[in-house]
Formats: C-alpha cells, sequence, structure tokens
C-alpha cells in the first residue's frame, strides 16, 4: 500500500466525530474540517478531474486505484491544478480486506466509484474478467462500506445501459437493454443498488449515467491517453492531429443522421467532474436513490467533431470514410432535464471548449504522462 502526501490543512483545533465499524470515537484534530471521499478509479480520466472539482469544492479526495489502465504520474498533475496531491492508495476493490483498512484509518465521508474496465470489444471477449471487475468490485466495495457505517455512493454507470434508444433525447426512464457485457456490467450493479437502497433506506445512491465524456482540465495537465489504439473518437482524432497516426477512420458514412455519420451526445469531462460533485452534495443533503444522464441534450455528428477539433487545433485531420463499427448505434443523445431539476447541474462546456482542452492536452502530452 503507497500512501502519498496528503492535503494541506489549516489548524483549528476542534473535535473529530469519527464512525469506524459501527462505534463512534471521539478525536481532537488540527486539522480543517474537510469531507474526505474515497475516489476509486481516481487516477483515471474521469476520476482524476472528478478530485481537481473535489478539492476546489472543499473537499478531500482520497484516491483508491490499482493503475490498471492509469499511471502514477497523475498526482504530481493534480498537486500542480489543485495545490496539494490527494492521498493515494494503490490497490484493487475487490480487496476486501484493503478496504476495511482505509475505512478504518480515515473517517471517509462517502465514495465516488469509479474504478472498472470500460472497452466493450474486451468485454464481449472476457465478459468474466468485466463482470468481475466491475459487478464483484462494485459488490464487495458495498459491502465494504455498509461494514463501515459509510453510506453515501456515486456510482459511474454509462448511457450504454439504453443500448439502441427507440428516440432521442433519452429521459431516464427509457427502456434498459444494454448490447454487450460492458453495458450489462453497468446495469447489474445499477439494479443491485437500487436493492441495497430499498432494503436500507439510509443509504444516499446516485447512478450516474454518462453521455460521451471527452475533453481535459483547462490546464492542460491531465487528459485522457488511452494504451494502444484508441477505440473512442476523441482520443483518435487527437492522435492524428498531433501525428501519432495517419488518418481517422470515420465508422460508416450511411447513416440516417444529416451527414450520415455517427451522432453522440459529446459531455466536457470537467462538466462530468462538476456532475459528481453536485451529486454527493444532492446526496449528502437526503437519503434516497437518484438515477441521473449527464449530457449536454444535444448530438453532434463524427464529422462536426472532426471539424471543431481542426478549428481549435488549426490542424487538418485526414478521415477516410470506411464501413460502419459492428454494433454501433446510429445517433443518440441524452435528455439532461432531470439532473436539472434534480442538481441544478448543466453542462456548460460546448464542443469547441472539448476539442480546445482535449487539443491543449495532447499537444503539451503527446505521449500521456510519459515524458516527452
Ligand atoms: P479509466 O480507465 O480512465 O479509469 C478507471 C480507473 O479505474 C483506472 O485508473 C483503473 O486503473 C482503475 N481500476 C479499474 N479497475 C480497478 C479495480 N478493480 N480496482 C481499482 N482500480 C481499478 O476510465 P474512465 O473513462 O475514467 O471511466 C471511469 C468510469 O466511468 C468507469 O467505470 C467507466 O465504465 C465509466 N464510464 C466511462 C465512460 C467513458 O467514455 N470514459 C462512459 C460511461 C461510463
Ligand atoms: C463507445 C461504447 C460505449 C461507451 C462509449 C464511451 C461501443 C459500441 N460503445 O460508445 O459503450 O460508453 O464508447 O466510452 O464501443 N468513431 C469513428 N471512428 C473512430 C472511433 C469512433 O468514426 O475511430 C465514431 C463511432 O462510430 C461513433 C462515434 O465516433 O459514431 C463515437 O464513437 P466512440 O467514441 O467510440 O463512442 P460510442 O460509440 O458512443
Amino acid at each position: 500500500m503507497i500512501l502519498a502526501q496528503g492535503s494541506e490543512r489549516v489548524p483549528t483545533g476542534r473535535a473529530l466525530l469519527v464512525a469506524q465499524n459501527r462505534q463512534l470515537f471521539v478525536t481532537f484534530t488540527t486539522e480543517k474540517m474537510t469531507s474526505s471521499i474515497l475516489v476509486t478509479g481516481g487516477a483515471g480520466f474521469i476520476g482524476s478531474h472528478t478530485c481537481v472539482a473535489l478539492a476546489a469544492a472543499g473537499y478531500t479526495p482520497v484516491i483508491l486505484d490499482n493503475l490498471g489502465n492509469s499511471d502514477i504520474r497523475v498526482l504530481e498533475r493534480l498537486a500542480r491544478i489543485s495545490g496539494s496531491a490527494p492521498r493515494f492508495i494503490e490497490g484493487d476493490v475487490r480487496d476486501r480486506a484493503l478496504l476495511d483498512r482505509v475505512f478504518a484509518e480515515q473517517p471517509i465521508a462517502g465514495v465516488i466509484h469509479f474504478a472498472g474496465l470500460k472497452a466493450v470489444g474486451d468485454s464481449v471477449a472476457d465478459p468474466l474478467t468485466y463482470y468481475d471487475n466491475n459487478v464483484n468490485g462494485s459488490f464487495v466495495l458495498a459491502a465494504a462500506m455498509k461494514a463501515a457505517g459509510v453510506r453515501t455512493l456515486i456510482f459511474s454507470s454509462s448511457a450504454t445501459v439504453y443500448g439502441d434508444p427507440d428516440s432521442s433525447p433519452i429521459p431516464e426512464h427509457a427502456a434498459l437493454r444494454p448490447a454487450n457485457p460492458y453495458g450489462r456490467s453497468k446495469l447489474m450493479v445499477e439494479q443491485a443498488l437500487g436493492d441495497l437502497q430499498r432494503s436500507d433506506a439510509t443509504w444516499r445512491i446516485a447512478l450516474l449515467r454518462y453521455f460521451n465524456p471527452v475533453g481535459a482540465h483547462e490546464s492542460g495537465l491531465i487528459g485522457e491517453h488511452p494504451q494502444g489504439k484508441p477505440n473512442n473518437l476523441m482520443p483518435f482524432v487527437c492522435q492524428v492531429a498531433v501525428g501519432l497516426r495517419d488518418k481517422l477512420s470515420v465508422h460508416g458514412g450511411d447513416y440516417p443522421t444529416p451527414d450520415g455519420t455517427g451522432v453522440r451526445d459529446y459531455v466536457h469531462v470537467m462538466d462530468l467532474a462538476e456532475g459528481h460533485v453536485a451529486a454527493l452534495k444532492h446526496a449528502e443533503k437526503q437519503p434516497g436513490l437518484t438515477t441521473l444522464n449527464l449530457g449536454t441534450g444535444e448530438g453532434a455528428s463524427v464529422l462536426e467533431v472532426v471539424k471543431a477539433f481542426e478549428r481549435a487545433s488549426g490542424q487538418r485531420i485526414a478521415c477516410e470514410i470506411g464501413p460502419r463499427r459492428p454494433g454501433d448505434v446510429p445517433a443518440y443523445w441524452g435528455d439532461p432535464a432531470l439532473a436539472l431539476a434534480t442538481l441544478g447541474w448543466r453542462a456548460r462546456r460546448g464542443l469547441d471548449q472539448m476539442c480546445a482542452d482535449s487539443w491543449r492536452w495532447q499537444q503539451g502530452n503527446p505521449r500521456g504522462y510519459e515524458p516527452r
């Protein structure tokens, strides 16, 4: 277990009531009271940006990550953005003994659970690994939370639970029919957490269904750098722009959309990060189960993304229209009205900013956190 530097605190000398294993301890602290939030998968793309938003909102993020799809060097970048690095625990959410120690050693007020695997193709090839990591991992975490008396949980779900929707914008009450093991793993966890909350009304659970997260923190210090060939559009476009790839293959130009290419609801990762903070604050106010879409409510086609990226970067993105990608849905975007009504949250950053911020990150870090 690695424990990195904690956040800087201001001395105040207050009494601290700590709940551990159903027992209450009063300790005296010389530190300012801030709520510690366990961020599983916090070294990854969305998790790292959420740590920035948490710190900006006055929370103390504590990252638990097995670094299976992330890089320890993100911590130093987070320190540069937020003024201090989050505490970091290297480990796996399926490690119950580790989780018990984490909850016993520090007063965790809530958990944001990002840790999971997310490649659709891999989930088809190796479903057991996906169910173990995503479903079993969530179960182990929830059981450890239950034992520790921590009842606030924000879960990373995905718009992929809707599968091929009947129409867009998609409301939260739309039919759920995920088309692959990855999507089914998200739906299984949603259902299990719903059952858990119904079994014990003191739980405060938010299930957040993200549409297509893209962009990077405006500093250009953190962002997304997939290992190997990117599956997703924006990282691929970025890698063409920076010269790592020759051209973008557009997966299908004959969809029933205005320009024939696929349409998605791209949402800036910092908007998503702020959505998590809003969901946490909402959960702190009242127990319950909340299921929300986090998206912009607008769709953009592949070619619109390419044009916006060209405008933002000044680079030409070579494209070739290729065949459709098996399993792709022609077009969908979310209805974010419930998130606005419930959390007061709405996406504020548009496609141009998503592209400008992605490009700043990619240009400054062509190989991710690897030195240039
Ligand atoms: P990511 O791979 O960048 O981050 C996930 C992090 O979790 C990584 O740092 C990885 O090392 C860690 N991790 C994975 N399994 C773990 C385990 N068993 N124990 C501890 N750490 C583990 O992915 P992301 O894009 O930041 O996605 C975060 C979450 O949001 C995932 O659950 C993903 O399914 C979900 N999601 C992502 C998208 C997207 O397009 N990026 C869309 C919808 C939902
Ligand atoms: C994919 C996943 C989805 C996941 C989401 C975000 C599939 C079938 N779905 O969704 O489960 O939640 O990522 O991680 O994999 N495109 C190209 N060329 C490329 C890459 C993509 O034209 O090289 C097109 C796609 O056909 C699509 C759009 O760009 O129309 C967006 O693709 P992508 O970024 O992969 O996201 P989704 O397909 O929406």
